[in-house]
């Protein structure tokens, strides 16, 4: 395996590692990387890829620079690595929601996390990113995104999930692969705030989704969120 890196925004790196047997035609694992005064890391990746993970990031900046660790939702991908991150960054913090907080990384984390309110920006000098609770959305009662307020990239996690090791950026539909791959993953926790969520998200108006499984994308996005709380709405109703 191998950790690639690429630019997606001004400042703003995907690093990808595909894990050929985790999915039809591979699966990536994507970790960002903020590029800031104070950098930040979206992801950790799992904790047996911070080896991989740890030496992309090298190779961008030191890695004892990094001041933000912060990830969408409590599961290995997104935050298994973060103790092996706290060692190696003296003055780094975690940074999460009050769920999240409260409910695992109060005990989880080998420092104490920094608590964000709904809403709240944080200044990386010369980004800003926003902390946006989503409860359940994709899954887990934690569940959160950010939006990096200077180049308007939403980081969505775990939405638009999809499987195969495409291009660091696509122009193609990305509602098509995402819906093929929750076909095999059942990954999305449809429920009563899930499509008001994603909604609230497009009026944001992204301009670059950043996206945990797959390729990411500066095209439509806005019109990418909305047709995907579409089809969840439909899912929804069937059920
Ligand atoms: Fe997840
Ligand atoms: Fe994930």
């Amino acid at each position: 395996m191998q950790t690639n890196t690429h630019e997606i925004a001004d400042r703003i790196y995907r690093l990808s590692t595909c894990v050929l047997d985790a999915a039809p035609g591979g699966f990536t694992f994507n970790q960002f990387l903020i590029d800031a005064d104070d950098p930040l890391l979206f992801h950790t990746g799992p904790r047996r890829m911070f080896p991989l993970v740890s030496q992309a990031i090298a190779r961008i900046l030191p890695l004892e620079r990094l001041r933000w660790i912060t990830f969408g939702h409590v599961e290995s991908d997104e935050c298994g690595a973060m103790n092996e991150f706290l060692a190696a960054a003296p003055h780094a913090e975690v940074a999460h929601g009050a769920i999240g907080c409260m409910v695992s990384l109060n005990d989880l984390c080998d420092r104490p996390p920094r608590i964000l309110a709904d809403g709240e920006v944080i200044d990386l000098g010369g980004k800003q990113i926003r902390h946006i609770d989503t409860p359940h959305v994709p899954h887990n009662w934690e569940a959160r995104v950010i939006f990096e307020q200077a180049t308007k990239t939403l980081f969505c996690g775990d939405l638009f999930t999809h499987a195969g090791d495409g291009p660091a950026l696509t122009a193609e539909d990305i509602i098509g692969p995402a819906l093929a791959a929750e076909q095999i993953f059942h990954a999305t926790a449809l429920s009563a705030a899930t499509t008001s969520t994603i909604r609230r998200l497009a009026a944001l108006e992204p301009q670059v989704l950043a996206v945990m499984h797959g390729s990411s994308t500066r095209t439509r996005c806005g019109d990418a969120l909305l047709g995907l709380a579409d089809v969840y709405d439909l899912m929804i109703k069937q059920d």
